[in-house]
């Protein structure tokens, strides 16, 4: 297993070079890379990867920047620290950045390489399955603020990002989990082979077999950057069903107060845009069932804490990015591997009783605590 390819991104001249493969991104990649590059290399993590892969490169001459892991770091203040840091190092234009963590990792050192001396070079090296299938791949980077999620960023591909299935030996099983939704979402937008392959192989990762899930990681990957590269910077609308499940999924985690894990959030989203697309006449009872029974079978937590009002719903929705004028659209399915394309525009508004008929049904089905 060892697969190369290049993904090309509005920016004419930065190709990303994706590299899949097992065991080398620390032992092969990053030492040759050291001896061969002219650049200042910095290596940006956070403290729990690198208490947990310090021994791997501590031989290795390069700096090691840190910050504390976890999303309440994916701030302005941390990208702030972090370029002090560098500029006090003396990191300029010559300077690039390898990025090694999960999507909080990835978003943080894209958005500071994006900016730090007007933007210079980085790379990714994801290590969290999210990170692997999803933030390392299609460019954007961002930070949070306290009026929402990754709203400060920019679009700014890594001139490469190294893909090895080693790291998810350390990664805990929630955290696994978050990244196996997101590749059910990949199979139900565009690969029925992909969610069929997820769904018939459960036992291959109770069993971590690598191969395996190195060929389902590159087939993801290559559905994202298929769909990155026909609009990256989503102005056709076509890369907006990346967010099937999302536009639920984040309302959730921000009604929950992100007490509840994304994955989990957006696997409970997908559930409810698949209920709507059912209600609607576009998805069959048959594929409906399919996507409850793939959760079921990665035993996906799908639980909510309490009843959410409805009005708390509908500004919560209405935060989505594909919202027009305050009324939320969703990406919504017509079978497995095949999203409604409405006119273009993949996603739809819902009538108000369909939308209140499914927050409905969201408590029936996975909360357990009264109003
Ligand atoms: N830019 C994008 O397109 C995009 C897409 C999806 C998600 N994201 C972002 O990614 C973030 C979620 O990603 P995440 O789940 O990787 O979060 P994360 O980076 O916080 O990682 C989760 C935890 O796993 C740990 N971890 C990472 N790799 C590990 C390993 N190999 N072994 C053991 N522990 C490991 C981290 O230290 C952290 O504690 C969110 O901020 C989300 O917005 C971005």
């Amino acid at each position: 297993m060892d697969k190369e390819f290049k993904l090309k991104t509005h920016w004419k001249t930065q190709i990303t070079q994706v590299h899949c493969g097992i065991d080398f991104a620390l032992s092969e990649k990053l030492p040759a890379l050291l001896d061969e590059e002219e650049r200042k290399v910095v290596i940006i993590t956070d403290t729990h990867v690198e208490k947990l892969y310090h021994t791997q490169m501590e031989h290795l001459d390069v700096k090691i920047f840190s910050f504390p892991a976890g999303e309440a770091s994916k701030t302005r203040e941390t990208k702030s620290m972090l370029e002090d840091h560098l500029l006090s190092h003396n990191f300029g234009r010559d300077s690039l950045i390898i990025g090694l963590g999960g999507g909080v990792v990835g978003d943080v050192t894209g958005f500071l390489a994006a900016n730090y001396c007007r933007g210079i070079a980085h790379i990714q090296i994801p290590t969290s399955l999210i990170a692997m299938v999803d933030a390392s791949i299609g460019g954007k980077t961002a930070v949070n603020t306290a009026y929402g999620k990754n709203m400060i960023g920019a679009f700014y591909p890594p001139e490469a990002v190294w893909i090895d299935g080693a790291f998810l030996a350390t990664l805990p099983q929630k955290q696994k989990k978050s990244g196996i939704v997101e590749m059910i979402k990949a199979g139900l937008i565009e690969s029925p082979s992909l969610f069929d392959s997820m769904k018939e192989n459960v036992d291959k990762w109770e069993t971590h077999d690598l191969e395996f899930i190195m060929d389902r990681i590159y087939e993801s990957v290559t559905i994202k950057r298929d769909i990155v590269e026909d609009d990256p910077e989503e102005e056709k609308g076509s890369r907006r069903i990346l967010n099937f499940g999302h536009t639920f999924g984040h309302a959730l985690e921000m009604l929950e107060d992100y007490q509840i894990d994304h994955g989990e959030a957006v696997a409970i989203g997908i559930l409810v845009a698949s209920f709507i697309s059912n209600k609607m006449g576009l998805l069959p009872k048959e594929a409906f069932d399919k996507v409850r029974e793939i959760f079921q079978l990665y035993q996906i937590p799908l639980k909510i804490s309490m009843q959410h009002s409805l009005d708390d719903w509908m500004s919560a929705l209405a935060l989505d990015k594909k919202a027009l004028k305050g009324t939320p659209r969703l990406v919504l399915l017509e079978e497995i591997g095949r999203v409604a394309p409405f006119n273009g525009n993949f996603c739809s508004e819902v009538e108000f009783p369909l939308l209140e008929e499914a927050i409905t049904w969201i408590y029936e089905q996975f909360c357990h605590s009264p109003k």
